[in-house]
């Protein structure tokens, strides 16, 4: 028995790996986080499975859900929204099941920030101008940001920024970052990507607020950066025609004559 934790991808239901569906398949159990998991998936479960929304339980009742399913001996489907490796609390029912001896596996899923990325189409690490992406949030009711983790330090970096859980109070999202890119800064907010109500605004800092207007759907992501908009920037020295590479020797002394 084993409890297979799923990356459920950020919201249509052919964005989840082949991996992860035929797990899903395979497990007379499924677990599954609430209303970010699209219901569509639901039907890759076995005829008769036991399917449980887990928005609604503590950790607790979760843990209660697996341990009968490991005393029947029957594999658990665990879904989360997007990939596991952020906001997932995967972390923590991890470590109970350590604890139990209950043997766990992991499939990654697309995180929503690639997501939204690919809903803007844009390369999010530009050649010159930027080369780092954050992944971050601001704080919320039940979790604080530690205090170095804030969004002025991030922004004095000058990186891409991808901002979670977070457009509820895109005011001091606004105001903690005008001072670092500057009011022209562009901008993107994608709502719900992947999902048929998706819905895209791009602006600048200076404009963004105008822009949206008053939407509420909180399942957003906040992208932030140069790179949003950028068409001045460098070509990849990788791709260039006279760079040498171990795949592609150039010139009469390569650095790599015997590579293939
Ligand atoms: C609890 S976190 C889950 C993150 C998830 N594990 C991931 O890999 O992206 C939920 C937040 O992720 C972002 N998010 C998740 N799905 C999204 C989507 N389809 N479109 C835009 N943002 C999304 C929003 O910022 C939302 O508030």
């Amino acid at each position: 028995m084993t409890v297979h934790f799923i990356g459920a991808g950020p919201g249509a239901a052919d964005l989840i790996t082949l991996r992860g569906r035929d797990l899903i398949a395979s497990s007379p159990v499924c677990l599954y986080a609430g209303s970010l998991v699209p219901q569509a998936l639901l039907a890759h479960c076995p005829p008769g499975a036991r399917i449980v929304n887990t928005a609604p339980l503590s950790l607790d009742e979760i843990m209660a859900e697996i341990s009968t399913a490991h005393g029947a001996g029957q594999d658990v489907a665990r879904l989360h929204s997007g990939d596991l490796s952020v906001w997932s609390a995967m972390g923590e029912q991890l470590r109970r099941l350590r604890a139990l001896n209950i043997p766990y596996d992991v499939t990654p899923g697309v995180p929503s920030f690639a997501a939204a990325a690919a809903a803007l189409a844009t390369e999010l690490t530009l050649p010159g101008l930027t080369q780092s992406v954050v992944l971050t949030r601001t704080s919320g009711r039940a979790t604080a940001m530690p205090a170095a983790e804030n969004l002025p330090a991030f922004a004095a970096t000058g990186a891409t920024l991808a901002i979670h859980l977070s457009v509820h109070v895109l005011d001091k999202v606004v105001a903690d970052l005008t001072p670092h890119y500057g009011p022209d800064c562009p901008v993107a907010v994608v709502w719900r990507a992947t999902w048929p109500d998706e819905r895209i605004v791009r602006a600048t800092l200076a404009t963004l607020q105008t822009a949206i207007g008053a939407e509420m759907e909180r399942t957003a992501l906040i992208l932030v950066g140069p790179a949003l908009a950028a068409e001045g920037f460098e070509e990849s020295r990788l791709y260039a025609g006279d760079y040498d590479r171990r795949f592609r020797p150039v010139g009469t002394d390569p650095r790599f004559p015997d590579a293939t």
